[in-house]
């Protein structure tokens, strides 16, 4: 158990932390949305008078051809463009390196992004980086990339991250073992697309994983304590989005209407979490990005009914409420009764889309390490409905432990 003073001071500065974010100037993007909306996206690159950029990609996205048709507006429109197309899933501080050294060469004026949340996120720090040639792992943290970036334009190809409407960016840095996150209301793309028939060949695991990373955000950012009304709202929605489309997207990659309205669920999350934060279930997800290389969508996947269970105590009324709004659970039911519900709703979730209950690849031997990084991650950055101490934070993670 943490003393109560300390949770009681975490509590006030949590609360002004609430406030701040509550009043912050957030700009948003500008967003296209539905068929054809990247193309939109790149004709309002050409209006803003872009004629020489970086496209941030991976080489799956390239091998696939789910650029083909961004390239060729490119092209229709005269912007001249360079790809960078390194950037691996969990990218790498030398990623990101690598991809600078690109938008150096050729003087690039703005990025275009397409991609999940890896080449996102990678964008963010390569044109963070441009803007403040200091490295990358000193713009990590709160409010640290002072210069600003270069204009991001982003199209979301997983749903998702909500990167695309995210203060954040997430970077791996192997020396220090730990996924070290940038965040900066400076990081927010200038304008995003949400065009879901980019995403139909998105592997069915992949379509899972990452709609649970989304489903995460929704439900962190709903029993957050620094949720409001906006939060809520969106968070609600995205909930409400996710638990009727994803399981259509899933199992009918090629069904565009599931995968649009996924892209939707995923940008609503994203906004839901910018103001009201995540929780422990990124914390741990985090570390095990940055330890085995879990795919971040599978990691919440696999963490997020076990810290809901552990937190569930301190925000029942809250997951009902998600509940209700979802139609899960018994009719009548009490607040914990559909609390319970909405829980065991995502372990049939992920039990359905093959997603384990244990990390296969998690050892005894990184728990201690493992729960250190996640408390020290949340601890001063969300407001978690019921805090955790080591011996909790060891024996939730153990959970996750396969039986020998
Ligand atoms: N910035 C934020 O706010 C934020 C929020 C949550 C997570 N993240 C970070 O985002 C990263 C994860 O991003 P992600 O889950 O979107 O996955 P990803 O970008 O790592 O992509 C996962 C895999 O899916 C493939 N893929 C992507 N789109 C595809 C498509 N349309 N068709 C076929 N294959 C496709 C990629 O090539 C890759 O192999 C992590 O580093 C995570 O920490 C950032
Ligand atoms: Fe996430």
């Amino acid at each position: 158990m943490l003393h109560k003073l300390e949770v009681l001071f975490l509590k006030i500065y949590m609360f002004i932390f609430k406030l701040v974010t509550m009043i912050m100037p957030f700009r948003w993007p500008k967003t296209f949305e539905g068929a054809d909306s990247s193309l939109k996206l790149v004709q309002f690159m050409a209006s803003q008078g872009h004629k020489n950029i970086l496209v941030v990609t991976d080489a799956v996205l390239i091998k696939l051809g789910v650029l083909n048709k961004i390239f060729d507006e490119l092209q229709r429109l005269g912007i001249a463009y360079h790809v960078y197309d390194g950037v691996e899933p969990n990218p790498t501080v030398a990623q990101i390196e690598s991809g600078y050294d690109l938008c150096d060469k050729h003087d690039c004026k703005a990025i275009l992004a397409v991609g999940g949340g890896s080449p996102i996120d990678a964008a963010k720090m390569i044109g963070a980086r441009a803007k403040n040639k200091k490295p990358i792992v000193k713009m990590t943290g709160l409010f640290r990339v002072y210069r600003g970036m270069l204009p991001l334009y982003a199209v979301p190809t997983t749903a998702g991250t909500g990167s695309e409407c995210t203060i954040a960016a997430v970077v791996t840095d192997p020396v220090q073992r730990k996924k070290l996150a940038a965040m900066d209301l400076q990081l927010m793309p200038t304008a995003a697309a949400l065009d879901g028939a980019l995403m139909t060949g998105l592997p069915a695991h992949i379509t899972a994983a990452t709609g649970m990373d989304a489903l995460t955000h929704a439900v962190e950012a709903f029993v957050s304590r620094n949720a409001f009304g906006r939060t809520d709202e969106k968070a609600i929605e995205a909930t409400k989005l996710i638990m009727k489309h994803l399981d259509t997207a899933v199992t009918d990659g090629s069904n565009v209407e599931a995968r649009q309205q996924m892209a939707r669920a995923s940008h609503l999350a994203g906004i839901a979490f910018t103001q009201a934060g995540v929780g422990y279930v990124h914390a741990i997800a985090h570390k095990f990005g940055a330890l085995y290389h879990t795919p971040h969508g599978l990691a919440n996947a696999i963490v997020m009914p076990h810290v809901l269970d552990y937190s569930v105590d301190n925000c029942a009324p809250r997951l009902a409420y998600l509940a209700k709004a979802c139609n899960i659970g018994p009719a009548g039911g009490t607040d914990r009764q559909l609390a319970d519900a909405f829980i065991q709703r995502i372990r049939d979730m992920n039990a359905k889309f093959g997603i384990p209950t244990q990390l296969d690849k998690l050892k005894a031997s990184d728990i201690t390490e493992i729960a250190q990084s996640a408390l020290a991650e949340a601890r001063f950055t969300y407001a978690v409905p019921r805090y955790m101490d080591m011996p909790t934070a060891e024996g939730v993670i153990r959970k996750m432990l396969m039986a020998a």
